[in-house]
């Protein structure tokens, strides 16, 4: 009876400190994913979100302000995603991810 529960202290502590471990684990990726992406940061990311977004068969223009963003924007870096499967998970269509630097400015592609 005693080691039993002694047995089960263990294994809760080590329950214990696996979640920590895995909870930490998310939120430095989390943290990480806030610095931005390619040049870019969270907020200018969020600002091309609609016009990237999938599920709308018609997406609105990207704004004036993810417009001035993609201008700084690594684009090289962008390309990398062209095709990543987990863009959909986020809701991104990559097609248009793509698409976007011209459509702010007919004279910039993204050289993928
Ligand atoms: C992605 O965007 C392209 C171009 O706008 C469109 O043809 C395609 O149907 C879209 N796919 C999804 C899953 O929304
Ligand atoms: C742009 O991104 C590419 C791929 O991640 C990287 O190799 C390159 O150094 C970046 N360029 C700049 C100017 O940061
Ligand atoms: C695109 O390039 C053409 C020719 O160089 C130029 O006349 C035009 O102003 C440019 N458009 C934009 C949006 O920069």
């Amino acid at each position: 009876m005693e080691a039993s529960a002694t047995q089960s202290r263990i294994a809760t502590r080590a329950l214990i400190v696996a979640l920590v471990v895995i909870v930490s684990a998310a939120v430095s990726a989390t943290a990480k994913a806030n610095d931005g992406l390619c040049g870019m940061s969270q907020d200018e990311l969020v600002e091309c979100r609609p016009a990237v977004a999938t599920g709308s068969a018609t997406p609105p223009p990207p704004s004036s302000a993810c417009c001035a963003a993609l201008g700084h924007a690594n684009l090289t870096c962008f390309c990398g995603f062209k095709n990543n499967k987990y863009l959909p998970l986020f809701g991104i269509n990559s097609t248009r991810a793509m698409e976007l630097p011209s459509k702010c400015d007919p004279n910039q592609t993204a050289h993928c």
